[in-house]
This record gives structure tokens, C-alpha cells and sequence, in this order.
């Protein structure tokens, strides 16, 4: 469990990469820029853009600019499914529009329903590790038979799997076999997607614990051992989101919001999401 909040969680290719980031979804231009300084101000240390959402042009200008050591910060980009049969042409987008000179981590946004394809992207990806222009690779939104069906074509595992988590939508069976297999699971919408004022729990519990609802749902990613990326692009709400790190939940209370798992989840289903729904030239 990280202990602040520029810790780092190993990885099993014995890697590592920080345990608690910004997420960049739906922030475009100057917003994102803003949201993105402030953060590494704060004291970030990861920031989680993607081709999907537009953006990696202004995440990569705010890293360049914010004066801290390029091997301070880390950068997690995707490659969306839509590109797997070009991800040459991909890799070479997300270096030019984030302009730094290498990527912490590249994900396989979804799996896409091209298997071949997939592969031909992640063995893409690899060579590109190799050249050190990629750090690291992981997945997201990958299923079980997903990740088993990449281990018996390359006989490892991804080291990450980025996936929708939050307590109404814990994905049990999925963090157990990560955690079996030395996946690291790391959540998106952790904060309920803007959703947490449904959930009477976490008010009841931040006055319990003299936190915010967002902080006590935070609190109970880390405990969990996941790592989290709350979006914001409100510079204090950037800020109180890292706050959680001076307090801990007792088990009787992490097993109460245990118990809101429903079912209840955003996300699309990825065995049948193409992500042709998203459309760019890439050039
Ligand atoms: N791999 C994938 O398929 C995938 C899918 C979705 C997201 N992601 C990644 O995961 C990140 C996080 O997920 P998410 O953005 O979907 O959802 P989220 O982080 O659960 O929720 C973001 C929402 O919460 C609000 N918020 C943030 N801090 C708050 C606070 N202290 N009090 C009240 N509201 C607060 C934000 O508004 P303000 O900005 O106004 O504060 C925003 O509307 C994304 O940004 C993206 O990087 C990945």
C-alpha cells in the first residue's frame, strides 16, 4: 500500500510506476494544461491521458513546462482498438502529440474484438521498448479470458490492468486474478464519476473521519492496494483528492463500503466494444 503521494507500487517485470495519478478524460486545451501544472505542483508524479481523449498534445506541453526532471514524472497514454492493425502509426501519433521524448507506460485502451490485431499492436509496442521510447505496456478494460488468452500468446502477463473500479463496481474476481498473477490493478472512475453524492455512506464516513466523500473513497482505493487516478481540472479539488494520506479506515468501514457493490458500473461491455464509435486521422 503506498504510504504518499508520490510513492511507487513494483511492478512484476520489477518496474514500478506511482501509485496515485491524475486522470485527464473530458479536460481539453487550456483546462487540461492547467489541470495537469497543477497537479505536478502539488506533488503528482503520474498524469493518465490517451489518443481517446484529445488531449495528449496539452498533458505533454504541461509536462514539458512544469520544470520538474522528465524522469520525475510519469506519463500513461493509450492506444485506442480502432488503431490496432496500424500501431506503428499509432505509437508515432502519441510520441508527436505529447512531444517528450519517451512514454512511461503505453495501455491497449480495450481489447477490441481483433485478436490478431491486439497482438500485432502489443508486439508493436514491444519493439518500441526496446528502442526505449516506451518504458513499460500494460492493458485496460481487459477480462480475465482477455489476459489469459495474451498470457498463452507471449507466456507473461501484462503488468498492469486499468480497469473501471469504484465500490459500487469493485471487480472482485477480476483484482483477485490480477492479484494472483502480478497484475497490478489500477481503477478508473474511482471517484464514482462525479456520481458520489448517490452514496450516503461516504458522506456519513467523511464525518467520521473529518475528510470529504471523494478523500474516503480514495482512502479505501489505496487500502485496497489499487492504484488510482481521480480526474479533476479544479486545481483545489486537485489538491484535497491527494489529501489521504493522514488517515486510515478501520476493516469494519472497509468492509461497509464493501458492501455497495452493485453492479452499478459506466463502462462499455469489452467483448463486443469495437471503439469505433471514435474516429481521427492519425498524422
Ligand atoms: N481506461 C479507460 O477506459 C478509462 C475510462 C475512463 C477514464 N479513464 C481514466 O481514469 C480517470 C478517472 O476516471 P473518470 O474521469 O472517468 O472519473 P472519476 O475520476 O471517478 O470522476 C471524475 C469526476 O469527479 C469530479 N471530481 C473530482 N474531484 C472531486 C471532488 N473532490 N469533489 C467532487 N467532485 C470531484 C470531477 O469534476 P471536476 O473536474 O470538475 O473536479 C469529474 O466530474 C480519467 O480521467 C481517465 O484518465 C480511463
Amino acid at each position: 500500500m503506498i504510504q504518499c503521494l508520490g510513492d511507487r507500487i513494483k511492478l512484476s517485470d520489477e518496474k514500478n510506476m506511482p501509485g496515485f495519478g491524475l486522470g485527464c478524460y473530458k479536460a481539453m486545451d487550456a483546462e487540461v494544461e492547467r489541470a495537469v501544472r497543477s497537479a505536478l505542483e502539488w506533488g503528482y508524479t503520474m498524469v493518465d491521458t490517451a489518443t481517446r481523449y484529445e488531449n495528449e498534445a496539452s498533458v505533454g506541453k504541461a509536462v514539458r513546462e512544469s520544470g520538474i526532471d522528465r524522469q520525475n514524472i510519469f506519463v500513461v497514454t493509450k492506444m485506442w482498438p480502432t488503431f490496432y492493425d496500424k500501431p506503428q502509426k499509432a505509437i508515432e501519433y502519441s510520441l508527436k502529440q505529447l512531444n517528450i521524448d519517451y512514454i512511461d507506460m503505453l495501455l491497449l485502451h480495450w481489447p477490441g474484438t481483433d485478436e490478431t490485431a491486439r497482438y500485432r499492436a502489443w508486439e508493436m509496442i514491444q519493439k518500441y521498448i526496446d528502442k526505449e521510447l516506451i518504458q513499460n505496456a500494460g492493458v485496460s478494460n481487459f477480462k480475465i479470458h482477455h489476459l489469459e488468452a495474451m498470457y498463452q500468446a507471449f507466456g507473461k502477463m501484462p503488468a498492469v490492468n486499468q480497469i473501471e473500479l469504484h465500490p459500487w463496481y469493485p471487480q472482485q474476481e477480476m483484482a483477485a486474478f490480477c492479484n494472483e498473477n502480478g497484475i497490478a490493478v489500477e481503477g478508473w472512475g474511482p471517484i464514482f464519476r462525479g456520481h458520489i453524492k448517490e452514496v450516503p455512506l461516504m458522506e456519513e464516513l467523511a464525518e467520521k473521519y473529518g475528510k470529504s466523500p471523494v478523500q474516503v473513497t480514495l482512502r479505501w482505493h489505496i487500502q485496497k492496494g489499487f492504484v488510482v487516478i481521480p480526474k479533476s481540472s479544479n486545481p483545489q479539488r486537485i489538491q484535497q483528492n491527494a489529501d489521504v494520506f493522514d488517515f486510515v479506515l478501520t476493516e469494519e468501514d472497509m468492509e461497509k463500503i464493501d458492501h455497495l457493490s452493485c453492479g452499478k458500473h459506466f463502462g462499455n461491455d469489452a467483448d463486443v466494444y469495437t471503439g469505433e464509435d471514435f474516429q481521427i486521422v492519425l498524422s
